[in-house]
């Protein structure tokens, strides 16, 4: 495990490398104990740079066998070697030279899932973002692009297939018992994207012709016997494929393209050119084992990988800082395709949740920082809410901005201009600034300033003079350091909304107004009004309409006025935004009541307006779902913002549910009833049937205060996503109940040898609400199901508890925090990626009533105490302290 050194890097310190590397050549003898890697690279001294400047390569635990210039042995007076850098002098002044590292590493020996490490029996790689410094020597950053080739030799009985980047070179028989591979990859890039796997697998094989009619080769790895599974992955690669072509024109650019799904993982997968390496819970699916939200998870996250290939691989990042360029661009292109897949209103519903629930509390709270981050001591960390879905929705504010045709254009010339370059955000910008003839800077902001802006906004009807004003004022609070922010550009979608339900036509006068035609009003100073004429009666303002920016809105607004935008609006996503503005407030009115012990007030509005959406044949059944999800816990705190008391926020919540419940109950029970016929299918159209189906089965089973509807549901399911539905349904809302123990033990026995599955029985009974969860999760942590190395066991039970169970976690006597401690302090000597992950869930304590927050703060300060912790953890767990 690398310690903390303190080490701070800083954007503006950036310089390039003072030698430049063309190809790379790299052999590996594979062992799981002692791997033997030589890396060849040719290089020259960049023009310009002093003849004394030494070669300075990154390592990271390392050991070096022997290093050569040119095949022969360097001296040793001429280089330096420590585990984390090899430094060699005397280097030829204009000649190109070729350099040669003898490194020994050991796969079998590497917990933290980062360089060259063994899951199950096989070899993978994982190198983004620091990763190949653990495999060999070498420049290991994102702006040396090199031409790779591989050689991989192993013994036949100990890896029977070897692949890496590229195109197939050839292969055989190498000496007794052993065979090689070779791998030739024609395409430039940076060692984050270099992968090896190796071992036994299964495989399904497909093919793809591109626009420019080359046929690719498609393969899918898997554990044997899991093929079946992958089958709904490589059906969303083709239509990725597809997608990119007709979308952006960009086609794929070599013979083969490969995926192995692997069941230790840090993350959900990475992108290694041709290459891919999955988590296998984002490539395996099939009915019986997954549910509707992992076959849209499987589609989103095997399009984001494949688009990485022009957005991430072909254009990459000058250094990681500008990490957002690839991430939040590519999560822009799987959103857009996700959307054109399925239903465009709810899923931009799902991302805005999505948002709202993860991005904004990081903004809020001590772990904030910009999109484009200007400092960090531990890149690993950065792979953030903010740096992907903040720096998705910052693409497409700049795609309102200037319009979907400009914004087609500027991507055009972005692939034009910069393919096969490490590029930062200035040169991703100019490319749109030259297509659309405007100036980008004040919308930059977006990339530098962090926290999430809020915007007020107030509204006059003048009845006699029939005009309609609209004032908005932003403003941005200060973040961990920036405790000044400049003004920034904020595109705020809107309609005017008339009495009959109509839409006002006629554009407003004003600063801001300019392109308000296209239903865009431009906030660029700190407060600005509009005025809109020929308004004959007082129109309902619509405002932030697809959450066109992530701000947070300060408006009064009628409940009429609410509930007039959720019946008439023409967006979708508007009226939905209605709709949980309207329950939000109501919520938090609620548990700010149930905090000081008196009474609730009626829900009998809530209620009226999700019975009438519930029961609305004309809407789409995924948007019902939708909005008969209420606001979570996590969200009514984060609008209560300061002080919180998990228990009363829980209870208050409880009890509008209840009502509503109560208020729709057979409207419920029959729409519980309605799952889709015939067999299982993973369409977006039957997920919305099954989706409100299943958001009916818990309200009509609160109704009737009875376990036995689910029971009955839970034991009739055919898949997986009604089961998983039903279980929830029982282990949170009867718990303890015959109904939950027998249902949570049937399904441990069924699907006992899939660990993938056992993970939703975790999760669900960590995420059961309550102080007595704690300890069901610590004996779950002795179960013979969980694993503390593997990351997916962890995030499913200790990840859940923490990061999706208020009241448990949040335990007034500070058990859970202790618990959490004590885990990360654990895990993190072994996988500090993943402990420092999993530590972030503490990041909002400060908003915690006293009690709460001193044992939060008590946690955080035992996790400082221990002995040598890695700079991920040491990272996470200071800046949440500061
Ligand atoms: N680039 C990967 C993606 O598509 C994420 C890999 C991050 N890995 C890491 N160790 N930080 O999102
Ligand atoms: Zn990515």
């Amino acid at each position: 495990m690398r310690t903390d050194t303190g080490q701070v890097f800083h954007l503006k310190d950036y310089a390039p490398t003072d030698f430049v590397v063309d190809r790379i050549d790299l052999t590996f003898e594979l062992d799981p104990a002692e791997t033997k890697v030589i890396s060849r690279v040719l290089m020259k001294r960049r023009a310009g740079v002093s003849r004394s400047a030494p070669l300075v390569f990154d390592g990271d635990e390392l050991t070096l066998d022997s290093v050569q210039l040119d095949g022969n042995d360097i001296d040793p007076a001429d280089f330096d070697v420590t585990p984390e850098n090899l430094t060699i002098r005397n280097l030829p002044a204009e000649a190109t030279f070729e350099i040669t590292v003898n490194t020994t590493i050991a796969p079998e020996a590497n917990t933290s899932l980062m360089g060259l490490y063994r899951t199950g029996n096989i070899y993978c790689t994982q190198c983004e973002a620091e990763g190949f410094r653990r495999i060999t020597y070498f420049y290991d950053r994102p702006d040396v692009l090199a031409v790779y080739t591989v050689t991989i030799i192993s013994r036949k009985d100990d890896a029977r297939l070897m692949l890496s980047n590229g195109n197939y070179l050839g292969g055989g028989n190498y000496d007794e018992g052993r065979h090689f591979a070779a791998w030739f990859d024609p395409h430039p890039k940076p060692s984050y994207l270099f992968a090896l796997v190796a071992g036994d697998l299964g495989v399904i094989e497909d093919t793809f012709t591109t626009m420019d009619e080359r046929e690719v080769a498609l393969r899918i790895y898997v554990e044997h016997g899991k093929e079946k599974r992958a089958a709904y992955a490589m059906d969303a690669l083709k239509r990725s494929m597809r997608w990119d072509e007709e979308t952006f024109g960009r086609a794929y650019d070599l013979d083969i393209f490969m995926i192995v799904a692997v069941s230790d993982f840090n993350m959900g997968a990475m992108e290694n050119k041709g290459l891919n390496v999955f988590n296998d819970k984002y490539v395996l699916a099939d009915p019986e084992t997954a549910t509707d939200a992992d076959y849209a998870n499987i589609e989103a996250i095997i399009a984001h990988e494949y688009f990485h290939n022009w957005t991430g691989n072909r254009i990459t990042c000058r250094d990681w800082f500008q990490l957002c360029l690839k991430e939040g661009l590519t999560v822009f292109r799987d959103h857009a395709f996700s959307a054109d897949q399925r239903s465009a209103p709810v899923k931009r519903i799902a991302e805005i949740r999505l948002l709202k629930a993860h991005q904004f509390p990081e903004d809020a709270g001590p772990l904030a920082h910009p999109v484009r981050p200007e400092s960090y001591r531990e890149i690993n960390n950065f792979y953030t809410a903010t740096v992907y879905e903040k720096g998705s929705e910052v693409v497409g504010m700049l795609r309102t901005i200037v319009g979907a045709d400009a914004f087609r254009q500027g991507m055009d010339l972005y692939f034009e201009r910069h393919d096969g370059q490490a590029v930062t955000i200035e040169d991703f910008l100019a490319c749109f600034a030259e297509a659309s003839s405007r100036d980008l800077m004040q919308f930059s902001l977006w990339y530098s300033q962090a926290g999430t802006p809020s915007v007020s906004v107030s509204t006059s009807w003048d009845e006699a003079k029939s005009t309609f004003t609209v004032t908005l004022e932003q403003s941005l609070q200060p973040t961990p350091g920036q405790p000044r922010k400049e003004v920034m550009h904020i595109p705020l979608a809107y309609g005017l909304l008339l009495e009959d339900g109509s839409e006002h036509k006629g554009s407003p006068s004003g600063a801001g107004a300019s392109s308000a035609a296209a239903g865009v009003l431009h906030l660029t100073r700190r407060k600005q009004s509009v005025t809109f004429a020929d308004v004959a009666s007082r129109p309902v303002l619509s405002i932030n309409r697809g959450f066109s920016a992530p701000v947070n809105l300060a408006m009064e607004q009628s409940s009429a006025d609410l509930a007039h935008i959720a019946r008439h609006d023409a967006d979708g996503v508007a009226r939905w935004q209605a709709i949980n503005d309207h329950a939000t407030r109501h919520l938090v009115a609620a548990a700010r009541l149930a905090r000081d012990g008196r009474p609730l007030p009626a829900s009998d509005e809530l209620c009226a307006i999700l019975t009438a959406v519930a029961g609305d044949e004309s809407l789409e059944p995924a948007f019902r779902a939708q909005a008969l999800t209420l606001p979570a816990e996590s969200d009514i705190a984060r609008e209560i913002g300061s002080n919180i008391e998990p228990d009363s926020i829980r209870a208050a919540r409880e009890a509008v549910i209840a009502d509503v419940a109560r208020a729709g109950r057979e409207l419920f029970s029959t729409l519980a009833n309605q799952a889709p016929g015939g067999p299982y299918s993973p369409d977006a159209g039957s997920a919305g049937l099954r989706a409100l189906a299943g958001i009916a089965l818990s309200y009509a089973s609160i109704a009737e205060a009875s376990p036995a509807r689910a029971a009955a549901v839970f034991a009739a399911a055919d898949n997986m996503t009604v089961m998983a539905q039903a279980l929830q349904v029982l282990a949170h809302h009867f718990p303890g109940t015959g109904a939950a123990t027998d249902a949570l033990a049937a399904f441990e026995a069924r699907f006992a040898d899939n660990p993938l599955v056992i993970d939703k029985w975790f999760a669900i009974q960590a995420m059961a609400p309550g102080a007595a969860t704690l300890d069901r999760v610590r004996e779950l942590m002795t179960s013979r199901h969980f694993d503390r190395m593997n990351p997916n066991r962890v995030r499913a039970l200790i990840g859940s508890f923490s990061a999706g169970n208020p009241t448990g976690f949040n335990r007034a006597d500070g058990a859970g925090f202790r618990l959490l401690a004590d885990e990360v302090t654990a895990i993190d000597k072994r996988n500090p990626q993943l402990a420092a992950r999993l530590l972030t869930a503490m990041r909002s304590w400060r908003s915690l009533e006293p009690v709460r927050q001193e044992e939060a703060r008590l946690a955080l300060v035992a996790i400082l105490g221990a002995a040598q912790l890695s700079t991920d953890v040491s990272d996470i767990v200071q800046r949440t302290l500061a």
